[in-house]
């Protein structure tokens, strides 16, 4: 099953530009009438309670975190706000999102722009039939633990970036011995379940270090992976010169990087398959392959207001088959 760029969107992409496309969007949302609820079938039971279906908006999407009651009413099982580091934060210069129609991809170097922690806690309101994560990043260990005491007073769980392509602090986390540390001092303090976003393992050594990585995070009482980020590619079209790609290309690498966590870890880990997932086939791959819940980003931003809707009638059809 493929899919077409939707062509309204291609085109305002090209006036606007794809981040103020974007934010009209996310601004327009607020006023429309859109309402979709997936059927009861697709009920699925998480360590973050029960979804009304497997698939959830991936963090990046709504980076303030003001929009997740009007997101809600597109019928996602789950809503990853942010990524909030501990202050407000400008991110990287502009042009830092651009498309790549031909490779159904995007690239991006936003550099993390968010409202900061302490903002999107004054602002949140519970949504009806949604559950909301918060992502957490930082520069250090003190401020992952900070922000993540912050934010688990608000929301159903907490996934914790270490994997921006584009910010190496937060890379930095992912050394064997800075983990256990952030996983021993989060254990102390947390009450909500906690993933860890990892970034995707090209070569068969990064591979087995996403595993040991992992291996620490659970044994430290963790709950889960969300696998995987986007992966540092060249990009002369953005300001910084590099970005993260996501979307297509991100798809056979997800397959693979969840296929074996299942197999190595086995079934104790919670795992949130992300990267490439576009149409209703996608999220079965994903979820046969090990999954227990599935993120969309590119596709929301290529296929328009209804892609979640034609995802799960997508999704049903082939269950179906
Ligand atoms: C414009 C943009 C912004 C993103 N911002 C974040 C972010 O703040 N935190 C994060 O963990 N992932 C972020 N991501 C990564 C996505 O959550 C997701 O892991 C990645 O795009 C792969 O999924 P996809 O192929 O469905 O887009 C961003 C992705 C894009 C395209």
């Amino acid at each position: 099953m493929s899919f077409r760029i939707n062509p309204a969107v291609k085109f305002l992409a090209r006036i606007l530009g794809p981040e103020l496309l974007h934010s009209a969007w996310l601004e327009l949302l607020e006023y429309l009438p859109l309402k979709f609820e997936p059927p009861e079938s697709l009920e699925v039971e998480t360590k973050m309670g029960r979804l009304r279906c497997p698939v959830g908006l991936a963090a990046g999407y709504d980076k303030s975190g003001k929009h997740v009651g009007a997101l809600s009413k597109l019928g996602f099982g789950y809503i990853v706000a942010g990524s909030f580091t501990l202050k407000p934060r400008k991110g990287h210069p502009k042009p830092r999102i651009a498309y790549r129609d031909s490779e159904q991809a995007v690239v991006n170097a936003m550099g993390l722009p968010n409202p900061g922690v302490m903002e999107f806690v004054k602002n949140f309101k519970r949504v009806e039939g949604c559950r909301v994560v918060a992502s957490i990043t930082g520069d250090t260990i003190g401020e992952f633990v900070e922000c993540f005491k912050i934010v688990q007073k608000v929301v159903d769980a907490v996934e914790v970036n270490i994997s921006c392509p584009t910010h190496e602090a937060s890379m930095s986390m992912k050394d064997p011995k800075n983990i256990r540390e952030l996983a021993e001092r989060l254990r102390e303090v947390k009450s909500k379940p906690a993933y860890i976003k990892i970034p995707p393992p090209v070569t068969s050594d990064e591979m087995d270090d996403v595993c040991k990585l992992l291996n620490v995070w659970m044994d430290c009482g963790m709950d889960g992976v969300t696998a995987v980020n986007t992966l540092l590619v060249d990009a002369p079209e953005l300001a910084l010169g590099r970005g993260g790609l996501s979307g297509r290309p991100l798809r056979p690498i997800m397959l693979k990087t969840v296929s074996r966590i299942r197999k190595e870890l086995g079934e104790g880990i919670e795992i949130n398959a992300v990267g490439g997932i576009m149409t209703g086939t996608d999220v079965l791959e994903a979820l046969r392959a090990g999954a227990n819940t599935v993120q969309i980003m590119t596709a929301m931003l290529f296929r328009g207001p209804n892609t979640l809707r034609r995802i799960i009638e997508e999704l049903i059809s082939v269950k179906a088959r």
